[in-house]
């Protein structure tokens, strides 16, 4: 049995890095079990869904989602914290497509419609954001929470959210640069996600309306990060190192802080961005040290 590492204590010295390995590989295990609990789907769709599902990723979403209940004193929280990672694996199906970013490489391999076909793609994408809604109401919840959970993800997930993002993000191409532009996609296409992942969590872990805030206002500022560092590694990176083709933004003409504001100001932004997740962090002390680790190791890897 692989130990619990996203209830053990963060103040431990274990290294971000190899908690983060540890964790998805226990997530794994549920996530696995779950998606193998499937009936009566077309083998293709499921072969489609558990190849881009459980393909190697950094499980960073639902790693937030599970410490955020574990730091409102809940238990882990496995069905939300998969209910994300559908999402977001949606997300990335969906992002690849020819009609968006056109990617044939993920998680260092062939992405899912390069895999398979371009209709498999699509419904895989589309049967995994079904399922999060399956998997986010799964649990010991009244009502009222169940309500809640199904909110929170709705409004992540939906057309102010993530998808909304995307949506920006496509329109946005070939415009002239504007920062403010930039953060209003960042903020919709990945920090609503994080958010949510950590407002889940929250919910699901019984938290108040103050924790779930600031749960929430932390991953909102580490997607932010978060997404900043992808466009600069997306400059500066390999796609040995990240799994995925570089140099695709600015092609694609994307809009982007280092095309907007160049490099060293997009750094100096990022470390700003970094502090502020750092701080909305440190309201639950040092019991969240492994957040604000996260928050450091997403940005030394462009510093
Ligand atoms: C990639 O997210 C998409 C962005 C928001 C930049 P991740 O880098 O978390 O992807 P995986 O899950 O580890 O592959
Ligand atoms: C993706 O942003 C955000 C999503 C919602 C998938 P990118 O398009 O920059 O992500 P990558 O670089 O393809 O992973
Ligand atoms: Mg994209
Ligand atoms: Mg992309
Ligand atoms: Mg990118």
């Amino acid at each position: 049995m692989v130990p619990n590492v996203a209830q053990t204590s963060p103040s431990s010295t274990v290294p971000i890095a190899d908690r983060l390995k540890a964790f998805a590989h226990t997530f794994d295990r549920h996530f696995d079990r779950f998606l193998q609990s499937a009936q009566e789907v077309p083998p293709r769709l499921l072969e489609a869904v558990r190849y881009a599902a459980l393909g190697p990723g950094k499980r960073l979403r639902p790693y937030l989602a599970v410490r955020s209940a574990a730091l409102v004193g809940g238990e882990a929280c496995w069905n939300q914290a998969a209910a994300v990672e559908c999402v977001h694996a949606f997300s990335l199906i969906h992002d690849d497509l020819p009609a968006m970013d056109n990617d044939d490489l993920r998680r260092g391999r062939p992405a899912c419609h390069k895999q398979y076909d371009e209709p498999t793609a699509i419904l895989a994408g589309d049967a995994l954001l079904a399922l999060a809604f399956e998997l986010c109401v799964q649990g010991d919840f009244d009502q009222d929470r169940t309500g809640l959970l199904v909110a929170e993800l709705a409004r992540g997930t939906g057309w102010s959210g993530m998808i909304g993002g995307q949506m920006a993000d496509i329109q946005a191409g070939h415009s002239a640069p504007s920062a403010n532009q930039v953060e209003s996609i960042h903020l919709r296409k990945t920090a609503r996600l994080f958010e949510t992942a950590c407002r889940l969590g929250a919910l699901a872990g019984g938290g108040s309306l103050v924790q779930t805030e600031r749960l929430g206002l932390f991953g909102r500022g580490f997607g932010l990060v978060f997404q900043l560092v992808d466009d600069l590694l997306d400059l500066q990176s390999s796609p040995h190192e990240l799994g995925k083709n570089v140099k695709k933004d600015a092609a694609a003409g994307k809009q982007t802080y280092p095309a907007c504001v160049g490099l060293d100001e997009s750094k100096r932004i990022a470390h700003d961005l970094a502090r502020q997740a750092i701080e909305a962090a440190a309201f639950f002390g040092e019991e969240a040290a492994d957040l604000r680790d996260i928050v450091t190791q997403a940005i030394e890897q462009v510093s």
